[in-house]
């Protein structure tokens, strides 16, 4: 385990990059307005863009300033005050030299917000210019790898440099509050854990649906498609949430093994449940939210066999989940910007109040809602007021703003402060992305296979092709309207 010596450096690689200045310098600056970096510490911004100090400042400003949140001057101006940039191509060790001489024989954290095809380069560049030292940290991005193999890859020469302890894989969905949750929800309450299984609930469904396209990220994206960029990474990461025995306790390597074990127990596709089991789509013109949006090929000004939209069947052979499916799906151009997990438990027996098989009772469901309006509903039968006896599914709420007041910090903001804590346990440990990836790439070399030829597509404002709906309602269940 990292030592608890107060980290002192923070480099950005990529410091002028989408996820720099979306993600890493607001949360940063955040964090420093609330008073929670380290005292000492100071941040390097690296990439390969030629500028003086001042530029780069200049530059970081302009990113706060864009945010509706706009710039408090007492914190801007200890935050600037933390602020140096150093130009360099950290693939080649002469690069490396640069941020060595920056960076000195302090406690440093090096942030990767690169492509992970140069993680490699860059770790051994970090080793040779003696970077690499027992009090460092390194934080790596999704998507590690393209498949299995070359995520394998990326791990052994990643870990030839850094141990494992040292290695932060940065999945942003279990930074925010709602994920975190789950546990707390199952964990922390005596209600659910004893229903928590294959007695009581009949299936689960999982939902990350977005209303935005791919737009400026098509050139990643292109090369990803959904499977890769929500599916393996923060989808499965919901489902071993759902899914994961009690840990032993909040350690990181006791949760991280729980959710390993859930992955392992991923009941694997082969050729023929790979297309049964999967189904993908690919937006087409239409309208969201009001506007006219074009498709995808159109965003990418060609043809392309890249899928926008998944919906999944993943089953988990062990005791606590056999015969229950878990549902997924995900997709960007949908109708709304939903995420939500949904437990649904089994039907009362068709007798008494659910004995008119024509007006049969809406099973109850648990659904948590991981964004926006974060927070959880419960719905439940009841009784409507009246001489007759009428049964009606009714609501029980709890909202995290309401019940909370402030909202919730950034999911970058709670990774961070981990990473200087040296806490990893919402991190992704090697085995679990390579267990993560086992699971989809069956899908992935089927869709490969079958290539164009079977994309159905699906129009801008919609829940997704037809097929997503011939995926569950075979099996007598329906997608939840959100
Ligand atoms: C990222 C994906 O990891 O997550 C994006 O690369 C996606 O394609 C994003 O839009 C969604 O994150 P959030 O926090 O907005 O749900």
């Amino acid at each position: 385990m990292p030592d608890g010596n107060a980290i002192e450096r923070l480099v950005i690689f990529g410091a002028t990059g989408d996820l720099a200045a979306r993600m890493l310098i607001p949360s940063l600056y955040f964090l420093d307005a609330d008073n929670l970096l380290p005292k000492d510490l100071k941040i390097l911004g690296s990439a390969r863009t030629d500028m003086r100090r001042e530029k780069f400042v200049e530059y970081v400003e302009g990113v706060l300033k864009k945010r509706p949140e706009g710039l408090d001057e007492a914190a801007w101006k200890r935050f600037s005050g933390r602020l140096d940039y150093c130009a360099a191509d950290v693939t080649k060790a002469a690069g490396m030299k640069g941020v060595a001489e920056h960076v000195g024989d302090k406690p440093t954290v090096f942030y990767l917000a690169l492509s992970p095809s140069i993680y490699g380069a860059v770790c051994k560049t970090l080793d040779e210019a003696g970077l690499a030292c027992g009090e460092c940290r390194i934080v790596l991005e999704k998507p590690l790898g393209h498949d299995l193999e070359s995520s394998k890859a990326i791990n052994a020469e990643v870990g030839q440099v850094f141990e494992e302890a040292r290695v932060f894989r940065i999945d942003h969905y279990l930074g925010k509050e709602t994920v975190q949750n789950l546990l707390a929800l199952r964990f922390a309450n005596t209600l659910f854990e004893p229903l928590w299984n294959n007695l009581a609930i009949d299936h689960v469904q999982i939902t990350v649906a977005e209303t935005e396209g791919v737009g400026e990220r098509w050139r990643y994206y292109d090369d990803y498609g959904a499977l890769r960029d929500m599916v393996q990474n923060h989808m499965m990461q919901l489902l071993c949430l759902v899914a994961m025995e009690p840990p032993a306790d909040a350690g990181a390597d006791s949760v991280r093994d729980e959710k390993v074990k859930v992955l392992k127990a991923l009941r694997h596709f082969d050729r023929a449940t790979a297309s049964q089991a999967s189904v993908r789509g690919q937006y087409r013109a239409g309208v969201v939210e009001g506007r006219q949006v074009p498709a995808y090929v159109e965003e990418k000004g060609g043809a392309t066999d890249t899928e926008t939209f998944v919906a999944l069947r993943a089953d988990i052979d062990n005791w606590r989940w056999a015969g229950v499916p878990f549902y997924l799906r995900t997709g960007k151009r949908l109708p709304k910007r939903v995420s939500e997990v949904a437990i649904q438990f089994k039907d009362v027996p068709q007798i008494l109040f659910n004995s008119n098989p024509d007006m049969q009772l809406e099973p109850t469901v648990l659904s948590v809602r991981v964004q926006p309006e974060e927070g959880l509903a419960m719905r439940i039968a009841s009784k409507l007021p009246g001489p007759k006896i009428r049964i009606y599914p009714v609501k029980m709420e709890f909202n995290y703003a309401s019940g909370f007041g402030a909202s919730s910090p950034e999911a970058y903001e709670r990774l961070i402060l981990d990473v200087m804590a040296g806490d990893a346990t919402l991190f992704m440990r090697r085995d679990q992305v390579e267990a993560a990836w086992q699971f989809v790439t069956p899908v992935l070399e089927r869709w490969e296979k079958v290539g164009v030829r079977d994309l159905p597509e699906y129009q801008c404002g919609t829940w997704g092709p037809v097929e997503a709906d011939r995926l569950i309602e075979p099996d007598g269940r329906f997608w939840r309207s959100l």
